[in-house]
């Protein structure tokens, strides 16, 4: 299905045809053998030289902001390998050993830009089944993976607080390591923090803090790099099911747990579908609210945002989305950023089967139909090649991939397949692949070979995966629900009153989804009389929900609608998430009163931003320029 046809019909002689052949084929070999094994995010050849083990052993030094000690890595090498290549960013080597304390020769490469340097380690002559090398090192203040925030900068305000976040290819920056998700590794580490804090990781962790601030942890299962984390607090535990629970500071952690009351249904739902947890525990962690993300599926321990904490579970379909990734990206892993929608799109797809186990079709197809409305609307700003599933993100940095189109497109080409072949057999080939490619990485090519021979399709699979745009067979969102929400702001806009409309449609019985999807149906905007007459009614200026703040604000922006600008002030300084403020500073700089005052948040805001956001907010606003 996927072979490159060979041209049938050709006028041109023969000889000449088996000459182009001949000779493109000897390009091709040539091509292989010197670049083919290279990795576009990477310096690494796992090829020659792999990581199967890390140790690491770590101080954490909140008054340098730096992460000093050692990482030991244990080494499967081809008899003829004489180095081992490595991924770094900024950090500095001071010495590098053998597993007895012998020195070897290393070398920094030159800095490439977004990729930082490779850091080339000789290795011991001979065969040696195990190889062992040991850096000893410390990362820097600068160091994008890590974020030290001041006590200030926390919840509680009364302890300093870090967090990592290595995905995609920042874990350079605090570990060296192969930092490429075609790698597996596992990890053990001891990491040493002011005895007042807690320490947690991507692995078996600590309930309760101790006396010497020494904290051991272990990853038995072999994850790629991207998956390392940590984070340093005055953090507390509470359990929320025999093999789940939340980690939060002290004043978040009871709401952390009502919020997340249904994970151990969850957890079951998910099991139930595609087969047995294979991490052992699954807890979350609430951090501060500079984290960039929603969440990150960091194995055993998701990392969140703190505002997904609404008060009535309506945004806990982001716990459904990371507890997802512990099948797809986890088990089986894209095998470059490239095929990011092998870990994203599945994700989704698996998320909304989480989501409609739990509450229901109605309920998830509410948040289906958001999807597809965000999907469309994101296409029409992206270039043509952004919008085929398999990305090109050679050169650039692997966020850029990072759009509805892993996620999104992903999502409905799944549906899509779920619906040409029917729920059953879809189920049951889905759990078969986990099971198969568990702890493997997978290729877009090597995905779709899979499913052409486990899985007849009539159906053109290339329009989705090499084609831009949305194909015509995408699926079809029914809600009722949300197109009740839809009628609703029609008929304001249409004169009548909002008191009116809260009686019409029931609007006390609304969840999160049909505000969104009211406030987002005002495509060209609301008048000043319109936005008050909304605000005295459904007080969306006062709202404590994040996703319906973040909409509401897009229309404070459009109308400059002067009651909503303090709130606007606070919702962009007092927390981190690059989904929320990416759309307000972009909005806010469209115009020449917008940016000043986007400048002016900006220069109070950025210092508590993490460095994923900040680059991003820095080429809205050219910051610096
Ligand atoms: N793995 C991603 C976050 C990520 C992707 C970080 C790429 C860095 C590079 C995580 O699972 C995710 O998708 N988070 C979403 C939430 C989700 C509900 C769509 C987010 O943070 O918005
Ligand atoms: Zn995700």
């Amino acid at each position: 299905m996927l072979n490159v046809s060979q041209p049938t019909d050709s006028k041109m002689p023969k000889s000449f045809l088996s000459h182009l052949y001949g000779m493109i084929a000897v390009l091709f070999l040539m091509a292989m053998t010197s670049f083919g094994q290279e990795l576009p995010h990477s310096f690494a050849r796992p090829d020659r030289v792999a990581i199967k083990h890390l140790h690491l052993d770590l101080k954490v030094d909140f008054e340098a902001k730096k992460l000093s000690g050692s990482a030991e890595l244990s080494l499967d090498r081809k008899t003829d390998a004489t180095h081992v290549v490595l991924d770094t960013s900024g950090l500095d080597i001071a010495d590098v050993t053998d597993g007895k304390g012998a020195k070897l020769k290393w070398e920094l490469g030159k800095e490439v830009a977004k990729l930082g340097q490779s850091l080339s380690i000789g290795l011991p002559a001979g065969k040696s089944v195990e190889t062992k090398v040991k850096i000893m090192y410390s990362s820097r203040p600068s160091a994008e993976a890590v974020q030290w925030l001041s006590p200030s900068q926390t919840t509680d305000k009364k302890q300093p607080f870090l967090f990592t976040q290595s995905q995609a290819i920042l874990a350079r920056t605090w570990v060296p390591c192969q930092d490429t998700p075609a790698v597996r590794m596992t990890y053990s580490a001891k990491i040493q923090v002011p005895s007042n804090l807690l320490a947690v990781m991507s692995a078996s962790n600590p309930q309760a803090k101790n006396d010497s601030g020494v904290y051991e942890f272990e990853m038995k299962q072999p994850i790629p790099s991207y998956l390392l984390a940590l984070a340093v607090g005055d953090l507390q535990f509470k359990a929320l099911g025999p093999r789940s629970g939340v980690y939060a500071e002290p004043s978040v952690l009871k709401k952390a747990a009502w919020e997340l009351g249904d994970t151990e249904r969850m957890i079951e739902a998910a099991e139930t579908l595609y087969g047995v947890y294979q991490w052992d525990r699954y807890d979350v962690i609430f951090l501060p609210s500079s984290f960039p993300f929603g969440g990150m599926e960091n194995p055993r321990l998701t990392f969140a945002t703190p505002t997904i904490l609404a008060g009535d579970r309506s945004l806990v379909a982001l716990i459904a989305h990371e507890l997802a990734h512990s099948w797809s990206g986890n088990l089986v892993t894209n095998a470059t950023w490239n095929d990011f929608w092998l870990n994203e799109g599945f994700t989704v797809y698996f998320e909304q089967r989480i989501m409609e186990a739990i509450y229901g079709r109605p309920y998830s197809e509410m948040l289906a139909k958001l999807t597809l409305d965000g999907l469309l609307e994101e296409i029409k700003g992206l270039k043509a090649r952004d919008t085929w599933l398999k990305l090109d993100l050679a050169g650039r940095n692997p966020d850029d991939g990072m759009t509805a189109i892993a996620y999104d497109k992903g999502y409905f080409f799944l549906r899509m397949l779920e619906e040409e072949v029917g729920r059953e057999k879809w189920d049951s080939f889905l759990k078969t692949y986990f099971q198969k490619f568990a702890f493997k990485s997978m290729t877009t090519e090597s995905f779709l070979t899979y499913l052409d021979e486990n899985l007849k399709v009539d159906v053109d699979l290339k329009a989705w995966v090499y084609s831009s745009g949305l194909p015509e067979n995408c699926p079809v969102v029914e809600t009722r629900e949300l197109a009740n929400a839809a009628k609703a702001a029609a008929e304001f806009l249409s004169g009548k009153n909002a008191s009116a409309i809260c009686v019409q449609f029931k609007t006390k019985d609304w969840t999160t989804h049909h505000w969104n999807h009211f406030l987002r149906s005002f495509r060209d905007g609301l008048t000043t009389e319109q936005m008050t007459e909304l605000d005295r009614e459904f007080k969306f200026t006062q709202s404590g929900n994040s996703e319906i703040t973040h909409d509401w604000m897009l229309h404070v922006i459009g109308t400059m609608y002067e009651p909503g600008m303090k709130k606007l002030d606070s919702f962009l300084t007092g927390q981190g998430r690059r989904k929320f403020l990416q759309p307000l500073y972009q909005k806010l700089s469209q115009s020449d009163a917008g940016k000043v005052i986007a400048d002016q948040i900006y220069a109070k805001a950025r210092p508590g931003y993490h460095a994923v956001s900040r680059q991003t907010i820095d080429e809205i606003l050219k910051y610096g320029k």
